[in-house]
C-alpha cells in the first residue's frame, strides 16, 4: 500500500515538474492545451457569481416545488403532521449566455447573449470590473451583431514590448507597431488618406512619425515636410525629403506648390479619362506625395496682424491638400498637441477630414474629444486612461468607427535618419514634382522650401 502511494507521488511530482518545464519552454503550445481549458473551465463555473457581481444578471422568476408541513389529525394531547408539495414562485439571477470560447495567443475571445433590454454599453461599463474577477489585464467590448457582443480578453498586456518593423513592402502602407489585440497595427494611406496624430508633449507623436519615415522611406514616394518649430524635427530626415518648410513664408509657398501638383494631377486625371491617379496607366502615373506637418499649430499661430493673410493661406491649402488629396495621391499625416477650433477659422474643417485618427496621451480632456470625440465615448475614455509611464501608447480609430489601443514601435530619431540618408537615392526632385502642365508656381529654388541636402 506504502508503495503504491510513493508510485502515485512521484507521478504527481513528475507531472508537475513536467508541465512546469513544458511551461517555461513553450508558453504558447501551454496556453492552448493546458491553460486555456482550465481557465475557461473556471472562468465558465464562476460565470454566473461574477455575472451577478457585475450586474449583467437578470432577475427570473421560477418555478420551484417545495414541500411543505402541515397538520394532519389534531387532538387534545397531539398534532400529527404530514407533509404537501406546493408550487412557490422564486427569483433567481440568470446569467447571460456565453457562445463558443475561441483561445487567442493573449486570451480569448467568447461571444456573450445580451439580455431583453440591455446594450453593448452595459458591457463596457462593466469591463474593469470583469478583468479584475478573472484576474486578467483587460476585457474589450466589440458589439458583434444585433444581440450579442464580444468580449476580447488579454490575459497580459501586449503592448508592453513592441517590436516590429515598419516595412510592409507594401505601397503607401506602413506597419507603425501593435493593436491591444495583439495584431500588427497597419496604416494603409490607399484606404485611410489622411491622418491626425495626437498628443501631450512626450506622449509619442515624433517616434511615431520616425515609424512612417523609416517604413516609407524605401517606397517610391515623395516625401514632404512643414515644420515650424524651426525645422529641429524634419531636418534631420532632409535627404529622403524633397522639399522642407520651415518658416511660415515657406509652409506658403510649399502648400501653393502642393496645390499646383494636385491641379495638375486633376488636368491629367480628366485629360486620361481617369477619376482617380489609380486608374492612369502606370507609365503616367504621378509619383505619391505624403506629406508631413509636425506641429500643425504653429502654421496657424499669429504672432500679430501682419501674419493673418498668411495663416489663412495656409488654411486653405492645407484644407484644398487634404479635400484634393485622396483621388490624386497627396496624403497628410498631421500632428500636434492640440487641434481645436481656438487655432483659428478652417481648423476644424481640415480636422474633419482627417479620418485616420491617433491620440496618444493627453493633458486635459478637451484634446482627446477633439482627436476622438466623434467617435465611440469608450475610446476618449482609453485615451484619458493612458498612463504617461507608457509613451507611444496611443487610441488609433478609422473612419468605421472602430478603434483599438496600440503603441508604436520606437523607432529612434537615429534610425529614421540612417533610413532617409540609405534611401535618399529614391528622393524625388522638388523640381520634378513641381514640373507640370500647368507650369511650375512654386519658388524651387528658395532655400526655405529645398533645404540643402545632407552629404
Ligand atoms: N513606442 C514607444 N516605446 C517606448 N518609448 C517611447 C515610444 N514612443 C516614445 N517613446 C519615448 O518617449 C519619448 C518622447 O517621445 P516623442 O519625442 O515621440 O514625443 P512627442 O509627443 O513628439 O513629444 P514633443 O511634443 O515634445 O515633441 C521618446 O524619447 C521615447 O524615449
Ligand atoms: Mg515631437
Amino acid at each position: 500500500m506504502a508503495a503504491e502511494n510513493v508510485l502515485v507521488l512521484v507521478v504527481l511530482v513528475a507531472a508537475a515538474a513536467g508541465a512546469a518545464a513544458w511551461r517555461r519552454l513553450a508558453p504558447g503550445s501551454f496556453w492552448f492545451c493546458v491553460g486555456f481549458p482550465v481557465r475557461w473551465a473556471w472562468v465558465f463555473a464562476t460565470w454566473p457569481k461574477v455575472a451577478a457581481g457585475c450586474k449583467l444578471s437578470r432577475k427570473r422568476n421560477r418555478l420551484r416545488w417545495s414541500l411543505e408541513v402541515v397538520p394532519l389529525v389534531s387532538t387534545s394531547a397531539s398534532t400529527s403532521y404530514t407533509q404537501r408539495r406546493k408550487v412557490r414562485t422564486v427569483a433567481v439571477d440568470k446569467a447571460p449566455r456565453f457562445g463558443l470560447p475561441r483561445p487567442t495567443s493573449l486570451g480569448w475571445r467568447v461571444g456573450v447573449r445580451l439580455h431583453d433590454g440591455q446594450v453593448p454599453a452595459d458591457y463596457q461599463a462593466a469591463a474593469e470590473r470583469l478583468a479584475h474577477a478573472w484576474g486578467v489585464h483587460s476585457v474589450r467590448v466589440l458589439p458583434d451583431k444585433p444581440g450579442r457582443v464580444v468580449l476580447v480578453v488579454n490575459r497580459v498586456d501586449p503592448l508592453t514590448d513592441v517590436t516590429a518593423s515598419p516595412e510592409t513592402g507594401e505601397l503607401l502602407t506602413v506597419r507603425p507597431g501593435m493593436l491591444e489585440t495583439g495584431m500588427p497595427w497597419i496604416m494603409d494611406l490607399k484606404v485611410m488618406p489622411h491622418w491626425l496624430n495626437a498628443g501631450a508633449t512626450q506622449s509619442g507623436k515624433s517616434t511615431l512619425v520616425n515609424a512612417i519615415i523609416r517604413g516609407l522611406a524605401p517606397q517610391p514616394i515623395a516625401l514632404v515636410g512643414f515644420d515650424l518649430k524651426g525645422g529641429v524635427e524634419l531636418t534631420p530626415y532632409a535627404p529622403r525629403l524633397s522639399a522642407l518648410a520651415t518658416t511660415r513664408a515657406g509652409s506658403v509657398r510649399l502648400l501653393d506648390g502642393l496645390v499646383s501638383i494636385l491641379e495638375d494631377r486633376m488636368t491629367l486625371c480628366r485629360t486620361a479619362g481617369a477619376r482617380n491617379v489609380w486608374q492612369l496607366p502606370e507609365e503616367i502615373r504621378p509619383v505619391p506625395v505624403v506629406v508631413l506637418v509636425d506641429e500643425v499649430a504653429e502654421l496657424f499661430l499669429m504672432a500679430d496682424k501682419s501674419e493673418k493673410d498668411e495663416v489663412a493661406k495656409t488654411a486653405t491649402g492645407l484644407l484644398r491638400v487634404a479635400q484634393l488629396g485622396r483621388a490624386f495621391a497627396v496624403y497628410l499625416i498631421v500632428s500636434g498637441q492640440r487641434i481645436g477650433s481656438d487655432l483659428g477659422p478652417g481648423v476644424t474643417a481640415l480636422r474633419s477630414q482627417l479620418s485616420g485618427r491617433v491620440c496618444h496621451r493627453v493633458n486635459d480632456p478637451e484634446t482627446a474629444n477633439m482627436t476622438l470625440g466623434d467617435l465611440d465615448p469608450a475610446a476618449l475614455d482609453a485615451a484619458r486612461a493612458i498612463p504617461a509611464e507608457t509613451p507611444g501608447v496611443a487610441i488609433v480609430a478609422g473612419q468605421d468607427g472602430t478603434w483599438s489601443r496600440a503603441r508604436t514601435v520606437l523607432i529612434t530619431e537615429d534610425e529614421a535618419e540612417h533610413a532617409a540618408k540609405t534611401f535618399a537615392h529614391l528622393t524625388p526632385a522638388w523640381s520634378d514634382l513641381i514640373r507640370s502642365l500647368t507650369g511650375p508656381r512654386a519658388t524651387v529654388d528658395d532655400p526655405a522650401v529645398h533645404p540643402p541636402r545632407a552629404a
